[in-house]
């Protein structure tokens, strides 16, 4: 049978260097065949046909069918997965609160077609910003698919701090394991690499004795990480997409076929008090994931008082996120 996948925001940038990865086998296995349902609005429909015909052009195996629609009813129609790239983008002038109301109308309704439309099982990536809100109102707004079937993209951080300390120390990004990304996809993210390691053929080492740097751990390298993204817009006059992409790819490819063995990666999933980070947000923690797709928020770290308040910051926004989402939120779980 094929897996029901939609991606939304389909005939913009991100989706446009995710597609052919996800058709190619590279998320749900080589051996899965794959219709994809692409969403995006109206006025985006040649443009969605383009798309539509260069997939059919790479002739892949793998890929049973491309329906390109306007319709969530037909986008989400008894679905697998879901990866929900399509977001209102900030406009010159458009406040915060703008922007958030925008989107929890795009989440709301989404978030509703998709209780209705979709398989129970459903799972869900939000990536549209802002991601970790946006994937609240979705998972507030679908009251019959788990809320552990809901997540938000914080993987392109990760693999940034990652290759960060891999770029510090001149070795390959698959050396280092471990970091961490907590709280928002957002500038106020705190990227903690204090349990991770690097390993070479014979050994492995905690980042923080290999890159023999503390200022740089606790400084620039934080800082440049929390300010990736807005470094990339200003360089390319346009957002990030190919590592998006990537990261997507990461993200659902480890979500639908687990974790390796003593390794997690970082996940927007909705908090359950783990380190006393409030409930109800989605918020990035450390997640393994085993093969029957559950995830778990790793247990037991140790947190320094220098995490602890950067964590604290990254909830105290998600917190302040929430509470102004909701005021726009029709319904609630
Ligand atoms: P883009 O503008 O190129 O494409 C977005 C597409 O979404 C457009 O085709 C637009 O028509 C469509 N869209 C808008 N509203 C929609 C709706 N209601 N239903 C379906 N489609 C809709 O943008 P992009 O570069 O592809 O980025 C998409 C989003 O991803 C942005 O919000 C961006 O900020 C975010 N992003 C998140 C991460 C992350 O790590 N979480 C990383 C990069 C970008
Ligand atoms: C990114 O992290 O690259 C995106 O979320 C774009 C942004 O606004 O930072």
């Amino acid at each position: 049978m094929a897996l029901r996948v939609c991606v939304t925001g389909a005939a913009g940038q991100i989706a446009y260097s995710l597609l052919y990865s996800v058709a190619r086998g590279e998320v749900f296995g080589p051996n899965q065949r794959i219709t994809l349902l692409l969403l995006d609005i109206p006025p985006m429909m040649t443009a969605l046909e383009g798309v539509v015909m260069e997939m059919q052009d790479c002739a892949l195996p793998l890929l049973d069918e491309v329906v390109p629609t306007a319709d969530p009813a037909v986008a989400f129609a008894d679905i697998d997965a879901a990866i929900l790239v399509g977001a209102m983008p900030r406009r010159e002038g458009m406040e915060r609160k703008d922007l958030l109301q925008a989107n929890v109308k795009i989440f709301e309704t989404q978030g509703k077609a998709l209780d209705q439309y979709a398989k129970k099982t459903v799972k869900v990536l939000v990536v549209g910003n802002p991601a970790n809100t946006n994937c609240l109102t979705c998972a507030k707004s679908a009251p019959s698919i788990p809320v552990t079937n809901f997540s938000c993209l914080t993987r392109l951080d990760h693999n940034r701090a990652t290759s960060q300390v891999a770029l510090r120390l001149g070795v390959k990004p698959t050396a280092v394991k471990n970091v961490i990304i907590w709280g928002n996809h957002s500038s106020t993210q705190f990227p903690d690499v204090s349990h991770g390691t690097v390993c070479s053929s014979t050994e492995c080492q905690k980042i923080y004795d290999a890159v023999k740097d503390d200022a740089w751990l606790k400084g620039d390298f934080i800082t440049t990480v929390q300010g990736r993204g807005a470094a990339v817009i200003k360089a390319r006059k346009l957002s990030s997409a190919m590592s998006a992409a990537k990261a997507i790819v990461d993200h659902m490819r480890d979500w639908w076929h687990g974790t390796p063995q003593d390794e997690w990666v970082s996940m927007g999933v909705m908090s359950d008090g783990s380190y006393d980070i409030p409930k109800d947000l989605i918020y990035s923690f450390p997640i393994k994931i085993k093969p029957n797709k559950s995830y778990e928020i790793v247990q037991g770290l140790s947190i320094s008082d220098f995490a602890r308040e950067k964590m604290d910051l990254t909830a105290k926004e998600l917190v302040e996120e929430r509470d102004a989402a909701m005021q726009f939120l029709s319904t609630a779980k």
